[in-house]
């Protein structure tokens, strides 16, 4: 049994307009066709009835009633707010609950970066390890709504993995691009496994996207990258999930990752709706952190204000974000300016020491995740973030998604040969090797009491 749709009208209530010119456009586009700027979901109707007709105190209950349901759709983390969602006919849905998702408290992590409490909102627990999938599970199924057969995408592996999934359980083909020899296997193995026709193109995950954006030219093929609205309208429901967690009250500061920069862009979005509709009444600062060798979006704000992206060569081991030329960058850029957040690059070696910070509080996650740990650090010690103030990072993905990098960061090979080989002593201290013993049990238990010395 699914749920009805969102609510019944005659008119559209969402609508798909330009960020830049305004603009409305087709609801299967994903560039302005005047101004060629990104698209935005925009929900006309709620001015006068307010999402599903229904007051904000209305919604709060329903969404959490909708936790005990047996309905398919009602434990979806995404779909038990759709009346925040554009209009897909139920039967279209597809879901493989997805969101629901974690806060846990970080305090080792807390202390390490110089706060009094950290959080952090897990994403990496959804259905195929990555935030990807609330995202997805809108805009497959609106690709299903619309009767395409086939959807594609370029993905630095995440995307990808979550992308073969939802096509997998809604019947749909799937085409992945991903850069040759850059993504971790990990991920590879999930989009095979799910059943992808997956290409491994000679060139970085800016080159795949070059390419496949000429594919879907020639071929009726439904395009699930982030610059696809609907998986923005997904990602927002991330937010309003942290909100509720914390009992409608925002946390001071929220840290995301930045790669493609849709999910500080959905992240952003949602505060602006929830503040509009009157379930918040202030907005969190949102920053966004990217890697120091993929940093277009710091750069552009510190070399020109923010004017314009110039897209770089992108290089990190966090290769969810090896991403040179941000597609969203301005909808992240207007998040961050009305939020009053800020971005900040982090290096190498901050990302791998946070990563194992996180791993250590019990919790992990992806190295691209753990940007989030080393800006906070950095914000802490510019005072843009204060010991008492709270803050939220944003896990976007699971531990598992990268286990060579943990593997080669504990064995001490993650620099080796590198030119950061020296200066990567200073995160030794974080480093469990795995110890090879004779069977012995008196191995065992020397091993055993050196440890307790
Ligand atoms: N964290 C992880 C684990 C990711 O996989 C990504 C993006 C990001 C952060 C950055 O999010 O692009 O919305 O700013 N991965 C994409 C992919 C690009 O293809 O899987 P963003």
């Amino acid at each position: 049994m699914m749920p009805e749709p969102a609510i019944e009208t005659d008119h559209p209530v969402s609508q798909l307009r330009c960020i830049g010119c305004g603009q409305i456009a087709l609801p299967d586009r994903f560039r302005c066709e005047h101004c060629r700027d990104l698209l935005e979901i925009t929900y006309p109707g709620w001015e006068e009835r307010g999402p599903g007709g229904l007051s904000s105190v209305a919604l709060k209950r329903l969404w959490r009633d909708r936790r005990a349901s047996l309905v398919p759709a009602d434990q979806s983390g995404v779909w038990r707010f759709r009346e925040i969602l554009p209009e897909i006919a139920s039967e279209k849905i597809i879901t493989i609950r997805e969101g629901n998702t974690p806060i846990y408290e970080l305090p080792h992590c807390a202390r390490s970066a110089g706060v009094e409490r950290l959080c952090a909102k897990h994403q990496g627990m959804n259905p195929t390890g990555s935030f990807k999938d609330t995202g997805m599970t809108v805009a497959a199924s609106f690709a299903r709504h619309s009767g395409y057969k086939w959807v594609a995408c370029a993905s630095t592996g995440n995307t990808s993995a979550s992308m073969a999934a939802y096509a997998a359980r809604g019947g749909l083909h799937s085409l992945v691009l991903i850069p040759d020899g850059k993504i971790s296997w990990s991920k590879l193995s999930q989009s095979l496994d799910y059943g992808a026709i997956t290409c491994q193109l000679k060139t970085d995950f800016d080159g795949c996207v070059r390419v496949l954006n000429e594919v879907v030219q020639h071929m009726p093929v439904y395009l699930l990258n982030s610059v696809n609205p609907y998986r923005v309208e997904g990602q927002k429901t991330a937010a309003f999930e942290l909100l509720e967690q914390l009992g409608w009250e925002p946390p001071d500061h929220i840290i995301v990752p930045g790669g493609n920069l849709a999910n500080s862009s959905a992240i952003g979005k949602a505060l602006r709706e929830m503040k509009q509709l009157g379930f918040i009444s202030r907005l969190p600062k949102i920053s966004v952190i990217q890697a120091e060798g993929a940093n277009p979006m710091v750069r552009s704000i510190r070399e020109n204000g923010g004017e314009k992206l110039v897209p770089v060569h992108a290089d990190t081991m966090a290769t969810a974000i090896r991403i040179g030329n941000p597609a969203s960058w301005k909808k992240a850029l207007r998040v961050i300016r009305e939020s009053e957040g800020t971005v900040e690059d982090v290096s190498e070696i901050e990302i791998a020491l946070a990563k194992a910070e996180i791993g250590a509080d019990g919790i992990g996650c992806e190295p691209a995740s753990a940007v989030t740990l080393a800006g906070l650090k950095k914000l802490v010690k510019q005072g843009f973030v204060k010991a008492g103030e709270s803050a939220v990072l944003v896990l976007t993905g699971h531990v598992l998604k990268d286990p060579e990098y943990t593997l080669k960061f504990h064995r001490g090979d993650l620099f080796a040969g590198t030119q950061l080989e020296k200066e990567s002593e200073v995160i030794k201290f974080q480093q469990r090797s795995p110890i090879t013993l004779e069977p012995s049990v008196q191995a065992v238990l020397e091993l055993l009491r050196s440890a307790e010395k």
